[in-house]
């Protein structure tokens, strides 16, 4: 019998996971850099942590969720997302003592989606959050992160970056019923999808991708003219700073985010590159969030990124690599090599063994890998008891013994 991953999940090895790897690497050089503290945690929780603060009308709670009964009856989900099991830790670690703490993760997570190009049932997410912050620049500061991020591993045709506000909670709940009042006024001629939606989550149908619906939206009340003085003040504050960084951006006021525990700055960094997964990091502020999962009333803001969608956008460069290659023209000098394979491994050199006697075979698989050097063992040289070592980014070639190998080798 023949096994396949299951449908929407991906193994990751070579140029993908090259890919991974670098992409987890620049992630720690700007945690580092902006000084965010590692949190991994388990990959299953209670799915109460989930249902509530994510919204039990979201997409992710009432459909996508991988939720089960353990054997004890406890209902157990796979994390849909990293924000809230966070949080989580960092209340059942006592760790929010000293504010604002900055935490960043990055793993994997699952969520029950039709699969498509950037679109997987088990898909590696990594997240910055910012927790106890009010101060605006708490926000920009994350949007800075990730533009960093993309910046250094993507091309700047790529990537846009979206904003919106979505006023405080107080503001965002009166919008919400205005939209009701408005939407149910225009239900006849809304999409079945959204005439669902009205009810339950109303803010949604401002980014539905259907043209009539998006007609009817298009004169539907804005958030805009229910802000609070402060919700305003709120916003300039933000777009204030990201001049202040030269960040581009364009204000979208149909960004509204899938998740419902956000309020005022929301953002997406958007693709134009990848089809209709087109979001390559999503976040925003969510004050209250902390408070609703057990913890004290401190706001909140952070995102995630995609690692698969930025990945499907990076290309790699051709690296140098300085592993040394070995090509032998017979078995007779095998052992004439392994002293230099010997040797070089004990001096802690990367070393790759060609286990084919043809020479031309070789050095062409060699030149293939885009090795630097490669060391030939002929009969020339098991008579000198020496080895041709040739650069193969050069071309050069020169006869040597084993110190002036060495020396060679190391002095480039
Ligand atoms: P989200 O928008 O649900 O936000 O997901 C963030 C990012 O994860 C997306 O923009 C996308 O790149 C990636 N993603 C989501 N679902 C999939 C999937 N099925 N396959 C591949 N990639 C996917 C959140 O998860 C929030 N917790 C973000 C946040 C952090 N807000 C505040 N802090």
């Amino acid at each position: 019998m023949k096994f396949n991953p299951i449908r929407g999940t991906h193994d990751l090895f070579g140029e993908e996971l090259q890919k991974f790897n670098l992409i987890q690497s620049e992630v720690n050089s700007l945690a580092k850099k902006f000084n965010f503290d590692e949190i991994q945690t388990p990959i299953f929780e209670k799915t109460e942590l989930f249902q509530k603060p994510l919204g039990e009308q979201s997409d992710v709670v009432l459909k996508e969720m991988y939720t089960f009964s353990d054997r004890n009856d406890d209902l157990i989900t796979l994390r849909p997302e990293y924000t809230t099991p966070m949080i989580r830790a960092a209340i059942s670690n006592n760790l929010l003592v000293k504010l604002p703490c900055k935490f960043f993760g990055i793993g994997p997570m699952f969520r029950r989606e039709r699969p498509q190009k950037g679109r997987y049932r088990q898909f590696n997410q990594i997240n910055f959050e910012n927790l106890g912050c009010n101060d605006s620049f708490a926000d920009v500061e994350l949007i800075l992160i990730a533009n960093n991020l993309l910046n250094n591993l993507i091309q700047k045709k790529d990537f846009k970056l979206h904003i919106n506000s979505l006023g405080n909670k107080k503001t965002l709940q009166f919008y919400k019923k205005e939209l009701i009042h408005y939407f149910n006024k225009h239900k006849h001629s809304l999409s079945k999808e959204s005439i669902e939606k009205i009810k339950t989550n109303p803010l949604r149908i401002l980014d539905s991708k259907n043209k009539i619906d998006q007609a009817i939206v298009s004169k539907a009340p804005s958030i805009y003219d229910f802000f609070t003085n402060e919700d305003s003040k709120i916003y300039e504050e933000v777009k204030k700073l990201l001049n202040n960084f030269d960040i581009k951006y364009v204000e979208d006021s149909s960004l509204v985010r899938g998740l419902d525990y956000y309020c005022n700055t929301v953002f997406e960094f958007k693709t134009q590159s990848l089809g209709s997964q087109n979001t390559l990091i999503g976040g925003g502020r969510y004050d209250g969030l902390v408070k609703v999962l057990g913890g004290n009333d401190i706001p909140g803001v952070g995102w995630a990124a995609g690692i698969e969608r930025i990945s499907m956008l990076m290309k790699l460069k051709k690296n140098i690599n300085n592993v040394i290659h070995f090509a032998i023209q017979n078995e007779n000098f095998k052992t004439h090599a392994l002293k230099a394979y010997k040797y070089l491994t004990e001096s802690n050199f990367s070393v790759y063994w060609n286990y084919k006697f043809n020479l031309k075979k070789s050095l062409s698989k060699s030149n293939e890998s885009n090795a630097r050097y490669i060391i030939i063992v002929g009969e020339e040289e098991y008579k000198l008891k020496k080895y041709t070592l040739k650069n193969l980014q050069d071309g050069n070639q020169s006869i040597l013994n084993f110190s002036e190998l060495l020396n060679k080798i190391k002095n480039g």
